[in-house]
């Protein structure tokens, strides 16, 4: 399954920037991630060769712990939700640089999951030799990675590959989506493995990942509509993302690519956090972006939104059509394909995506090079 990074066409193409190359080529690079663990003509469970060598390995864990930096740490935080919701096993994640500082404790059978797009970021390497050095009795580590030759790769127990292929802008986008991608696959590997995911659910799963593609192919259509939609973020000098449940970590993700590219204040907050702070900051100058699609969460995210409109927050919502959300005055609906609630947030991420990117784009950055910042941070 690997992609040789020499055949890799480089060139950017019809594209202005890798990124939003990167960004078009995420339907083909998640069905590629997919096809490791699915076979499009048996649809009712993962392949047999799925992770197979290490099958005793995934069979005996009981913790999980997941160690990332950057965007890979925000592919771990959704992994978390599907490890609990999924598999009911216990997941902790945790930034690369406070993890290896701290003294943490590993307990036995534990999964340590590094998530790293290069496999050579310093902090994760080095708390994932933390880990080792610890050595608690059963111990299983895993590399989520897009470089199958890195430093990562090499040092742990299990390669899980991202098949995004090179991934050449500074902020990941293909990366991330495969991460998610194959997260959800090594959920499912290990709740069947574990007897923990019954054969509806797993059957059910699979259906709605042989979607993904499209819906993420369909998410790019709406490309036209976010450009026009970030124009009113050209002058601002911050914002605040929001999003619960499974869309935290991608308002998060949604915040951070924001500042990276167009070098704009912003801050992705739980929504149910609001009132804690931030409801401080609402005014008519800060834009809000909301991550809301039909989901369990949905009222209660619908309620923080009028929190803040009741105090003359300009809203930017991304709704599924099925919310019935309908644009006011100082509230913007785009609407997003109708994705399942577990899988939302991997859909949810192109139009975070290619807000940023276009902001970035007007603004007049260096969007595939931004200042001070690096691809793979290779040094403490
Ligand atoms: C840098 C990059 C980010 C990336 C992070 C972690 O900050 O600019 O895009 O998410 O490092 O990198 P890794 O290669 O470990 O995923």
């Amino acid at each position: 399954h690997e992609i040789d990074a020499k055949q890799y066409n480089a060139d950017k193409g019809e594209f202005k920037h890798y990124m939003l190359k990167e960004i078009y080529e995420q339907p083909d690079a998640v069905a590629r991630t997919l096809e490791m663990a699915i076979d499009n003509a048996e649809t009712s469970k993962l392949r047999d060769d799925f992770l197979q060598r290490h099958e005793t390995q995934l069979a005996a864990i009981r913790n999980v712990q997941v160690i990332a930096c950057g965007t890979s740490y925000h592919a771990g935080m959704v992994a978390k939700y599907w490890f609990e919701n999924l598999t009911r096993l216990p997941c902790s994640v945790e930034v690369a640089s406070e993890f290896r500082y701290r003294n943490p404790v590993v307990v036995d059978n534990s999964l340590v999951i590094c998530i790293s797009q290069s496999g050579e970021t310093a902090d994760t390497l080095s708390a994932l030799r933390d880990t080792q050095k610890q050595n608690p009795a059963g111990l299983v580590s895993l590399a989520l990675c897009n470089v199958p030759t890195s430093s990562l790769v090499r040092e742990t127990d299990i390669f899980l590959p991202t098949l995004a292929g090179p991934e050449i802008g500074v902020a990941s986008t293909k990366a991330f989506t495969t991460q998610l991608a194959a997260l959800m696959l090594l959920v499912l590997k290990i709740g069947v493995t574990q007897s923990r995911i019954d054969n509806q659910r797993l059957t059910t799963l699979l259906g709605e990942l042989q979607k993904l593609p499209g819906q993420l192919y369909a998410s790019l259509h709406l490309d036209a509509d976010i450009k026009a939609m970030s124009e009113s973020f050209e002058d601002k000098k911050s914002c605040l993302f929001l999003g619960r449940g499974l869309q935290f970590p991608i308002a998060l993700e949604g915040a951070l690519k924001l500042k990276e590219i167009s070098y704009i204040h912003a801050e992705g907050y739980a929504a149910g956090e609001l009132k804690h702070g931030p409801l401080a900051l609402v005014d008519k100058d800060m834009p809000i972006v909301v991550l809301a699609p039909k989901d369990s969460m949905f009222d209660k995210l619908k309620a923080n939104m009028q929190e803040v409109h009741a105090r003359h927050g300009e809203l930017f919502i991304f709704a599924s059509e099925s919310s019935k959300m309908l644009a006011e005055e100082r509230m913007h609906v785009v609407y997003v394909p109708d994705v399942c609630e577990t899988l939302a947030p991997i859909v949810y991420s192109v139009p975070v995506q290619l807000l940023s990117y276009h902001v970035a784009v007007m603004r007049g950055t260096d969007v595939d090079q931004p200042r001070n910042l690096a691809k793979s941070v290779t040094v403490e």
